[in-house]
Formats: structure tokens, C-alpha cells, sequence
């Protein structure tokens, strides 16, 4: 049985299924938080490792391996604090400022 939390996304109190993330929570309730590398066409994701090379028309960038660390988009502020929403997993409970000016600034 799926277990259901509540949460609070720009002062509107909203459900989703434990588990998810922040971002899916609020996609799923139709609160849109700007996400450019969480959709699945546009890899990589926070997490996953970025390529080796790049290249732009004929120059040639040599890429880092390290971690990609995201587009930063999905970024809100969680109970005070600055999260990646698209990583976050969301927990009952939590105050989701999206629509804030500081928030909206860093993006
Ligand atoms: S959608 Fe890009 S870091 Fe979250």
C-alpha cells in the first residue's frame, strides 16, 4: 500500500506518494518548478557522469568526468534551507517556497 504525504508548495498544502521527490510532487498537483535536466531527454541528471569530450562545430573541449551537478532550475527553498527539488525526496511536512523572489533570483 502506497503511503501518502502532505507537504506545502508556495503556501498550498498538497498530497503525494512517499518516495517521490519534491518535483514530482508538485508536477503531479499541476505547481510548476522550472527543470530543464530532470526530463528524461535531456541527460544527465544530477548524479550521473558527465562526458569526456565536447565538441562545438570544430573545436574540441575535453570534458570533466566529474558529476554533473544540474541546471540549478529546480532549486526552492525547503523549510529555510536551498534544495534541488528534482533530487529532494519530499517528507510530510515540509514548506516548499517556489514562487519567492530569492528563489526566482538564484535561478
Ligand atoms: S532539474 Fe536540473 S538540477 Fe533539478
Amino acid at each position: 500500500m502506497t503511503e501518502t504525504i502532505t507537504v506545502i508548495i508556495d503556501g498550498k498544502e498538497v498530497t503525494g506518494e512517499k518516495g517521490k521527490t519534491v518535483l514530482e510532487i508538485a508536477l503531479d498537483n499541476g505547481l510548476y518548478i522550472p527543470n530543464i535536466c530532470y526530463h528524461p531527454s535531456v541527460s544527465p541528471a544530477p548524479g550521473k557522469k558527465g562526458i569526456a569530450k565536447v565538441f562545438r562545430g570544430e573545436i574540441e573541449i575535453d570534458g570533466k568526468a566529474e558529476e554533473y551537478d544540474g541546471c540549478g532550475l529546480c532549486i526552492v527553498k525547503i523549510n529555510g534551507k536551498l534544495k534541488k527539488a528534482c533530487i529532494t525526496p519530499a517528507e510530510d511536512g515540509m514548506e516548499i517556497e517556489n514562487d519567492n523572489l530569492n528563489v526566482l533570483n538564484l535561478k
